[in-house]
């Protein structure tokens, strides 16, 4: 979602805003403002990101300021809607990010009061209520104003007149201090302001932060002060880089390797005591959004055949409206960032309900790893494109190593089986090498991919929702339209849209599902499509049946949806790149969904 962050110290607060908004740009791009306070108000704003923003910039002196990029809710991406807001004396500017689900109402009574509102927006209601309340202290304006707001959101504020002060406030949306040496940051999330400093403090829900040079007070939203310590955080800003690679994607991708290996390491399968869990549900339900719960409905199949333990998955935000409860389940939230709100209520729902919860997340110290009763980190480091790769396959790593670990822990698998696949899964980077290393044939069928209008993904069992993932991934970045589907259900109904001129791509793996798919190759053969076959190394049936054939290496069944992803994901990067997309920050879509 969008991206805040705000600086007071004695630097031209203008750099230090503009270098953390373009970190920030994955969360939301499609319009960019920053304030300066210098005894006035300076304001730039408009449509478009952060490349637009800069070549319309002025000199802007002043040592503290907030900027914003905006993924629009309420109203269009224009220069009226962009953040920071100002109230009609033009002395108070706040940029948000989340929703005020009461702004209507809130609007309503503020133009009756005579207010005049600029935008579409839901928070300006917001600044026009600081300005009813602002007597001299925009903290205690804060906390007034709070009150009256219902929703999810991080919101910063400067006052012209009070030099140097920011105040922020957070109700589900992330908001992060960073502190310094005279000089303090605030930020939705933390490479914003990496650059400066790795001493965090995390806001909690229902806090206000009030940050001069030399100061930061925290208190709750009954004025009551809070005191909290800083954490130092262990990511590094080269993360953030590109590296010498075209994308991010891209990069990322090719990071797979590595970042395998880290969870791996992380889960402690290689250590005698590192099957021992306390973890024996009868049912397992997975919660999640997106990639993430792509990466779910895979380890959906991982707990059936590891552990016995019947598992469902669940959108999130359909998760609220379902009201059965198994016996004994453990509730899984699977969530890159660890603060997607959709994900994050579900969660909290859960809890309500008394059930035992898990948080699957690559962000240390999100709001969902402080929430769950048991969090297993992903080890992807940090992840910039905004369409997900290595936290993907991150995710099923730490989905395959808890699948052994509940295993050995409800004796459904021996020790000896367990080791077996910890091997195998320590071999893993081996072979994504293998596959990122002939990217050769991925890029040249691209290039045919990227004529077509529409696709098809196909795949069954454990590769059925390798197929959704990577429909998604090709129509996310490419904007091409793709589906997946189980090969079976081809034939009741979409088979209709079947003609040569939309490509399918066919998880065909030696597996259970092997021959059946071969089937469904036919089928849509028949139909004059091009076929790319997805195939085990070794297989010289399948090029019989396919047009192209793109070989995984061998490994067990439950492991193919890794190396089969990393395919896919290089498919949709290279059809992208041909077609010249934004691939790093594709239209309408954000990094971090903080919003219901
Ligand atoms: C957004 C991102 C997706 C991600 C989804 C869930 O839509 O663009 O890449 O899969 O949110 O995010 P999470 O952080 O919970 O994994």
């Amino acid at each position: 979602m969008c991206g805040i962050i705000g600086y007071t110290g004695n630097r031209q607060a203008r750099d230090v805003i503009i270098s953390g908004l373009k970190r920030l740009e994955y969360r939301g791009y499609d319009s960019a403002g920053i304030v300066i306070g210098n005894g006035s108000i300076q304001l730039v704003k408009d449509k478009g990101g952060m490349a637009n923003l800069e070549s319309i910039l002025p000199e802007m002196k002043g040592q503290y300021g907030i900027g914003h990029t905006r993924w629009a809710t309420h109203g269009p991406p224009l220069k009226k809607n962009s953040h920071p807001h100002l109230d009609c004396k033009e002395e108070i500017a706040l940029i948000h990010n989340g929703i005020i689900e009461n702004n209507m109402a809130l609007r309503e009574e503020l133009i009756q009061r005579g207010h005049k509102f600029k935008s579409d927006t839901d928070t300006e209601v917001i600044v026009h209520l600081l300005e009813e309340l602002y007597h001299g202290n925009l903290e205690e304006a804060i906390l007034k104003t709070v009150a009256r707001l219902e929703g999810s959101y991080a919101i910063a504020a400067i006052h012209a007149k009070e030099k140097g002060k920011i105040v922020g406030a957070r109700n589900i949306s992330p908001l992060v201090v960073g502190i310094g040496k005279k000089e303090n940051f605030l930020a939705s999330d933390v490479p914003a302001i990496l650059e400066y400093t790795d001493r965090m403090i995390y806001l909690l829900d229902e806090e206000i932060v009030t940050l001069l040079k030399d100061e930061v007070k925290i208190m709750d939203f009954q004025g009551k002060p809070v005191k909290r310590n800083w954490q130092k955080v262990e990511m590094n800003i080269e993360g953030a880089e590109k590296s010498g690679y075209e994308h991010f994607m891209l990069k990322e991708i090719f990071e797979q390797p590595d970042v395998i290996m880290d969870t791996f390491i992380g889960a402690n399968l290689n250590t005698e005591n590192g099957y021992s869990l306390n973890l024996k549900p009868d049912t397992i339900k997975i919660i999640a959004c997106g990639t993430s719960y792509h990466a779910g409905y895979v380890g959906k199949y991982m707990f059936e055949e590891f552990a016995h333990v019947p598992t469902t998955v669940e959108i999130a935000s359909e998760y609220r409206f379902s009201s059965i409860t198994t016996s004994n389940p453990l509730i899984i939230g699977v969530s890159q960032s660890g603060e997607t709100s959709d994900t994050l209520v579900a969660l909290r729902i859960a809890k309500k309900r008394g059930l035992n919860t898990l948080g699957i997340v690559n962000i240390v110290g999100s709001t969902i790893t402080r929430e769950v009763d048991h969090v297993f980190y992903t080890r992807a480091g940090l992840e910039v494109g905004v369409a997900a790769t290595k936290t993907y396959i991150t995710q099923l790593i730490a989905l395959l190593a808890l699948a052994i670990k509940i295993g050995v822990a409800k004796e459904t698998l021996g020790i000896d089986d367990a080791r077996y696949l910890s091997n195998q899964l320590r071999k893993l980077p081996k072979h994504v090498r293998t596959i990122l290393d002939g990217s050769e044939q991925i890029i040249q069928l691209a290039e045919e991919i990227s004529k077509s209008k529409s696709m098809f993904f196909l795949g069954r069992n454990m590769n059925f929702p390798v197929a959704l993932e990577g429909a998604l991934k090709m129509k996310e970045i490419s904007y091409i339209h793709a589906e997946g589907y189980p090969g079976g259900e081809l034939k009741h109904g979409p088979l209709a849209l079947v003609t040569k001129e939309t490509p399918v791509i066919a998880i065909a793996v030696k597996d259970q599902t092997y021959e059946k798919m071969l089937g469904n190759i036919g089928e849509v053969s028949a139909r004059g499509a091009t076929v790319i076959g997805i195939g085990t190394e070794g297989d010289t049936e399948l090029p019989k049946y396919a047009d192209h054939v793109i070989y995984i290496p061998k490994v067990p069944p439950l492991f193919t949806p890794v190396l089969v992803s990393v395919v896919m994901q290089l498919l949709a990067y290279h059809v992208a790149n041909v077609l010249g997309c934004e691939i790093d920050k594709p239209r309408h879509l954000a990094k971090s969904v903080t919003v219901e």
